[in-house]
């Protein structure tokens, strides 16, 4: 990390491992990152996912950018910055989940490959999942959930995604969910289909 100010630290290791966890739950973690405008469907399908995998008895929790930015990140912005060091914790955060066997599912605009692609560069090799809720910004902007669109254009907001900060789509994601043409609960099957495609609700061996 560039910003390390903690000296004399020393990692300790526990005697449980992630097979033993893998094996208690069921299941084996993984980190489903979903990427896209605000408005676009991301919490939506984030819940519908974390429901469906709970009714299938698999251990599931969404981080929720809205909800993460009232408590654990409540004192950062939407500066390109403070959206960094978003994403930074939240990145530590669901590896610490999937260490501890959870499929973690995330709900963050994250606008910057750069922070996404730190992310993915945290979990190991075919544990993290982009999927880019690919709605367009007109039907985002219709839809205004929380009229914050409304506000932007007005000058009320500075810095909105789409408006007058950066949107970089994903270049390769796992999976890209054109969200406007299906319902949410499609998406997250969707999801949980590849998620068992990969093996990750059943118990793994490493
Ligand atoms: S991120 O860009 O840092 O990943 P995050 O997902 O945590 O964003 O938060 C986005 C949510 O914050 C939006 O869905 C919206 O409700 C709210 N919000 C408030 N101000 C802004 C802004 N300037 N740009 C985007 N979203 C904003």
């Amino acid at each position: 990390m560039d910003n390390q100010k903690a000296t004399n630290i020393t990692r300790h290791a526990g005697a449980v491992s992630r097979k033993d966890r893998s094996q208690l739950l069921g299941q084996k973690g993984c980190l489903v990152w979903l990427t896209g405008l605000s408005g676009s469907g991301k919490s939506t399908i984030a819940f519908e996912l974390e429901r469906l995998l709970i009714e299938r008895g698999r251990a599931a929790y969404v981080l929720d950018g809205d909800n993460i930015r009232h408590g654990l990140n409540c004192n950062l912005g939407f500066s390109d910055e403070d959206r960094a060091e978003n994403i930074r914790r939240i990145t530590e955060v669901a590896a610490l989940f999937v260490d501890a066997g959870l499929i973690t599912i995330t709900a963050f605009i994250s606008p910057f490959r750069a922070d996404r692609d730190q992310a993915r560069s945290k979990l190991a090799d075919g544990e993290f999942f982009e999927v880019w809720v690919n709605t367009s910004l007109e039907v985002c902007e219709q839809r205004d959930p929380k009229g914050l669109y409304k506000k932007a254009r007005a000058g009320e907001i500075a810095d909105f995604t789409g408006i007058d900060s950066p949107y970089e789509a994903p270049n390769n994601p796992e999976l890209a969910i054109a969200n406007e043409q299906g319902p949410p609960r499609e998406a997250a099957q969707q999801i949980l289909d590849l998620l068992d495609t990969r093996g990750f609700l059943a118990p793994g061996s490493a």
